[in-house]
């Protein structure tokens, strides 16, 4: 049985001190310790104030992104073992924003993927494809290659353990969201890629999230589908409605 995950996507929003109301907003209103995970993805300045909140509650801290080397001459750059030290179990890797304005290749998200494990961090691995890809009839093509380089010489009970997040281009923070026939449809087949890739008890055990524009209103018919675990959320996990998606 795959236990649900619900995870908030801040990106590049909230100051250490709106943080900080954030979350004493959420407190009352999320049980982190009940059937869903809940997981709080924020920009790193925030991890320290974030973990300090949450503990306790069964509310998880991840990451929205991190380097392949572990210190050195990298300006800019946060490495695995200090988010480790911070207090963080989760990293979001290669989503599409990082993908799109950072340049982030897929073999780059490979060695991402390979560092976050090393450490004991547990990726939340991006893939999803753009309109004209879905309209070009290539997105499980796309998605395919996506997921099968992320994965390069990671074993399967790495991959038993770890999350992949689909996430259509076209539906993030655009109010679009895909039909749950849709992502169902996607998340069905990235399922079926793991088992082709694995086994079937890695495709069982790998848990698989839908994420563009999710909301209070439409979280319980995604998460209702069968191979759709939860959800990766922007936008609505920056407001009191991220609990309608954690109770949903
Ligand atoms: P929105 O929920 O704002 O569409 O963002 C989705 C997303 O990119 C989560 O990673």
């Amino acid at each position: 049985m795959r236990k649900r995950i619900v995870a908030g996507n801040w990106k590049m929003n909230m100051t250490p001190s709106e943080a900080k109301k954030l979350v004493e907003e959420l407190k009352p209103l999320i049980n982190g310790n009940g059937d869903t995970e809940v997981v709080y993805c924020v920009p790193a300045i925030d991890i320290p104030i974030v973990s300090e909140l949450v503990s306790g509650t069964g509310v998880s801290v991840g990451a929205e992104n991190l380097y392949f080397e572990d210190k050195g001459a990298y300006t800019g750059e946060i490495s695995a073992p200090m988010l480790v030290d911070a207090g963080v179990k989760y990293v979001i890797i290669g989503h599409s924003e990082r993908r799109e304005y950072f340049e982030e290749s897929n073999i780059i998200i490979n060695k991402k993927v390979k560092k976050a494990l090393e450490h004991g961090l547990i990726p939340i691995i991006c893939c999803g494809e753009s309109l004209d890809q879905r309209e070009q009839g290539i997105t499980m093509d796309f998605i395919r290659q996506q997921i099968k380089v992320a994965l390069l010489d990671i074993s399967a009970d790495a991959v038993k353990n770890l999350v992949i997040a689909y996430e259509p281009i076209w539906a993030i923070g655009t109010g679009k969201t895909a039909t749950s026939d849709q992502a169902q449809e996607v998340c069905g087949a990235i399922r079926d890629l793991i088992k082709e890739l694995y086994d079937e008890d890695t495709a069982d055990a790998v848990r698989i999230q839908y994420g563009g524009s999710v909301n209070g209103g439409n979280a319980k018919e995604l998460f209702s589908k069968p191979d759709i675990d939860g959800g990766l959320v922007g936008g609505a996990s920056l407001k009191a409605e991220f609990a309608d998606i954690v109770n949903a």
